[in-house]
């Protein structure tokens, strides 16, 4: 596992990955990236706001997973990353030419990823939805989630990752893997769904 940002969620999750045996590189913002992007898969655990500095070159044809959300106070206002054509991660994706990019772990708070991970076939255990434009990477990132100690939840393609940005019911809600299931289905009668369905021209 290679981690891109070590504040708050790339530490936690660093530990929760070694935790479950992964070897972890990572690198901050003064470090040299090229050993975290040569992993096997690779968070993205930066500000959203500063993803034009990614290294882009060495990101080409990875496994990306984009853990990434547009906040304004950390990011500043940025109407390019709350256009509700779009979810944030194709726009990640876009810059990030021929990178595999997958968005997963950005909707649940550190404070959860460090105390909600549960054993598989625990009642309590939560779940944590998965964005992706390929099924096997979708897979993949699925049994990171699992050996993380959440339930994954396939949501689809990359653009349905609008379902658990924030504004949404999804983003903080601290969900079971049923109850995440029925706020995705129920996404699109929900203010930012029809939002987004009427900047997509899909109503
Ligand atoms: N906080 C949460 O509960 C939470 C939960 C899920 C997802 N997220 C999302 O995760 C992302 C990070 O949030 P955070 O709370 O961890 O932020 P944070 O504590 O501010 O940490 C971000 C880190 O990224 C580093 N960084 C910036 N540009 C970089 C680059 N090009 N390469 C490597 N490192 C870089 C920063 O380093 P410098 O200080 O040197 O600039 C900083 O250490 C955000 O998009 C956020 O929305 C947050």
């Amino acid at each position: 596992m290679g981690i891109l940002g070590i504040g708050r969620v790339g530490a936690v999750l660093a530990r929760l990955c070694r935790a479950a045996g992964l070897e972890v590189t990572a690198a901050s913002s003064t470090d040299d990236p090229s050993a975290a992007c040569a992993a096997d898969v690779v968070l993205l655990a930066i500000p959203l706001g500063r993803y034009r500095t990614l290294p882009r070159d060495l990101l080409r044809g990875r496994l990306v997973v984009d853990a990434m959300n547009y906040w304004w106070e950390l990011d500043g206002a940025r109407p390019d990353l709350d256009d509700p054509t779009t979810s944030t991660s194709e726009t990640v994706a876009a810059f990030l030419d021929g990178a595999r990019v997958v968005k997963a772990l950005g909707h649940a708070s550190v404070w959860e990823l460090e105390n909600l991970g549960r054993p598989a076939g625990d009642p309590d255990r939560r779940g944590l939805a998965i964005a992706g434009d390929d099924a096997r990477d979708r897979a993949a990132v699925a049994a990171l989630v699992d050996a993380l100690g959440f339930d994954p939840v396939d949501a689809g393609p990359l653009a349905a990752g609008v379902a658990f940005e924030p504004p949404t019911e999804i983003f903080g809600s601290d969900a079971t893997a049923a109850e995440l299931r029925e706020m995705l289905d129920r996404f699109p009668r929900s203010q930012r769904g029809r939002v987004v369905a009427r900047a997509r021209g899909e109503a």
